[in-house]
């Protein structure tokens, strides 16, 4: 019997429950290569309204987001599964223009990455729930593809709190780290509504199975890719079958 290893996100379906982490691959050709491979979607690295270089926030570095465009058309049209989208600003103005031109290239979800340390420096969104509100809704304002946010391992706000401010502006998912102040903290006092999704330490089939037994949709991973490659998702999806028959 086959075992459908599946998930649906946000409302998306996914046909594999893990997928790269934003991040975790850059170029054109090894975002096709994830294509080919049993990755459950392509997530593209996060990108900015401009160029972003600074040596202090490498995670970020990207040429803008107008270059990735024609790839997200590219894939969005022939990848057969869903592109996601990742975006970062230092105002709630450039989220909303960033979700409103990834939807409209043809990503399925949009990914607000509000993890980043520079969006932590800059726009400090979990500071003052004032101006997360104000990022939430322009980022839902601006599109009517379903909306991924990407938390910071600690957010400073309290779960109770970040989940209501999730809830009313609609937000259909969130990325959070694979721990227990991450994760099961947000699972605990965040009141649900919205998907979780998890990225932290992910290495093997077993690590998989746990993170959804507990309750997440799906998992993220980038450090495994990043030693691996793309055949990642293969040896994870056989590990999850010998998981689940033990
Ligand atoms: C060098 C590096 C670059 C990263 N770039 C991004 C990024 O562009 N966008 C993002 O949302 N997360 C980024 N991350 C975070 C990863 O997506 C992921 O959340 C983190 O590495 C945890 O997963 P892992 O334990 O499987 O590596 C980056 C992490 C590292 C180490």
């Amino acid at each position: 019997m086959t075992v459908d290893l599946g998930a649906r996100v946000a409302g998306v379906q996914l046909p594999f429950c893990v997928v790269n982490a934003a991040g975790s691959v850059h170029t054109a050709s090894e975002l096709r290569a994830l294509v080919r491979s049993e990755s459950g979607a392509v997530v593209l690295p996060t990108a900015t309204v401009h160029p972003f270089l600074h040596r202090q926030f490498r995670s970020l570095h990207n040429p803008g987001y107008d270059k990735l465009l024609p790839l997200v058309r590219e894939l969005a049209a022939g990848a057969g599964k869903p592109v996601v989208a990742s975006i970062a600003g230092a105002a709630a103005e450039e989220y909303g223009f960033l979700a409103h031109v990834f939807g409209d290239a043809g990503a399925a979800l949009v990914e607000a990455n509000l993890a980043d340390e520079w969006v932590e420096a800059t726009l400090a969104p979990f500071e003052d729930a004032a101006v997360l509100r104000a990022v939430l809704e322009k980022l839902a304002a601006a599109t009517r593809v379903p909306l991924v946010v990407k938390l910071p391992d600690r957010p400073h706000l309290p779960y109770r709190r970040l989940g209501d401010e999730l809830r009313a502006a609609g937000i259909a998912a969130v990325v959070a780290r694979n721990d227990f102040h991450g994760y099961e903290k947000l699972l605990l006092e965040g009141g649900g509504g919205f998907d979780i999704v998890v990225a932290g330490g992910i290495s093997s089939g077993y690590d998989v199975r746990r993170a959804l037994a507990k309750g997440a949709r799906a998992v993220q991973v980038r450090s495994a890719l990043v030693a691996e490659g793309p055949t990642v998702f293969a040896r994870l999806a056989r590990e999850m079958r010998a998981a689940r028959a033990s």
